[in-house]
């Protein structure tokens, strides 16, 4: 089965080709093409909406067709369309959502919808085989716009823990990177500069404590803001070091209690965070410390940030194709 996937559901315009085979391989990857209008959102310091979808409007079509070619596909080819109808900002979600219903209906293909979210779960079954993860599995997906912990039973089984009750982990790095002077995003440099530093400032562990699965990264940034305001010039990278310490450690024990209460057979990382290479060892280190015996799975660096690969393979796995007249972008989606 090939599915043709599309994801505008923030500020990147992507379309992937990918294969699968249930029961029998994994997700193959034939194309994954990513536009950005990154550079347009460094200059503004952040995403402005309507700006990101005028962007998208120009990448789409071209998008898809580079994402065709280099799979070397047509539209005979294709046994599915599949697309991200929400969570996301609305302009970017229609921009997906129409351009793939208006192939569809000249196709005559299905249509998967999918949850953005899921997206990000499923990209960790891409080149691997179906059996390799087991369930039940926890799933930590950290992005700019969510922080959320998962329970996975079976793919028709997802519930969802907990998740941030204000600023997304990724959020948080961006707006204390940009107290700090760092372009957008800062996930990636903050990462660079923490190499160098040391945990001089010893933030809050927000909600560390709480016993339950709920996050809160808000205080984060005020906490940055008074030492800046302080006027004292620390090391930048050990501000970068302290602020990325204090939100692994939160994610990291709260995604540990999760496994041990529900007893997992696996863990899974999925969202831009996740390609934060501190907290990928940092989990690694602690199940082992724990003897815990959980495989940890983390998508490749490309597949964590957004892409539509993953929307293929989430696809793939929980796919109800539907005729393109039910197909509807939804900004509030959520977990069901
Ligand atoms: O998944 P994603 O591409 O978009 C959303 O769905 O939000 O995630 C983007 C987020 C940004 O906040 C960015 O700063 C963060 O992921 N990010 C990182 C790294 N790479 C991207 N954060 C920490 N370390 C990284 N290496
Ligand atoms: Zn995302």
């Amino acid at each position: 089965m090939k599915i043709l996937a599309v994801e505008t559901s923030c500020d990147e315009t992507a379309a992937s080709v990918v294969k699968f085979e249930k029961g029998l391989s994994h997700v193959e990857l034939l194309s994954n093409v990513v536009a950005t209008s990154l550079p347009m959102h460094r200059e503004t310091g952040g995403i402005i909406p309507e700006n990101a979808a005028r962007e998208q409007l120009k990448y789409i079509i071209p998008v898809i067709n580079q994402a065709l070619k280099e799979a070397s596909s047509k539209d005979s080819d294709i046994d599915s369309l599949a697309v991200t109808v929400g969570p996301g900002l609305i302009g970017s979600l229609l921009v997906g959502v129409e351009t793939v219903k208006a192939y569809s209906y000249i196709w005559k293909k299905p249509i998967i919808p999918v949850n953005h979210l899921f997206g990000h779960i499923y990209a960790n079954f891409i080149g691997r085989k179906e059996k390799e993860i087991k369930f039940p599995s926890i799933a930590l997906i950290v992005s700019g716009g969510h922080t959320d912990l998962v329970l996975i039973k079976s793919h028709s089984n997802i519930k969802w823990l907990g998740g941030t009750r204000d600023d997304a982990a990724g959020e948080a790095l961006d707006k204390t990177g940009r107290l700090l002077g760092l372009s957008y995003p800062a996930g990636p440099k903050i990462e660079d500069l923490a190499k160098k530093g040391t945990d001089t400032f010893k933030f809050p562990r927000p909600l560390i404590e709480s016993g339950d699965y709920d996050f809160s990264f808000s205080g984060l940034k005020t906490a940055v803001l008074r030492e800046v305001e302080k006027g004292a010039k620390p090391r930048l990278e050990n501000f970068c070091y302290s602020v990325q310490q204090a939100i692994i450690d939160v994610l990291i024990k709260k995604t540990l209690k999760a496994a041990k209460e529900f007893r997992t057979k696996s863990i899974l990382l999925g969202g831009g965070v996740a390609a934060n290479g501190k907290l990928r060892e940092q989990l690694e280190l602690e199940i082992k410390n724990l003897k815990l015996e959980i495989p940890l799975f983390v998508p490749e660096k490309r597949l964590c940030t957004d892409n539509a690969a993953m929307i293929g393979a989430a696809a793939a796995f929980l796919g109800k194709p539907k005729s393109w007249d039910k197909i509807e972008a939804n900004p509030e989606l959520y977990f069901d």
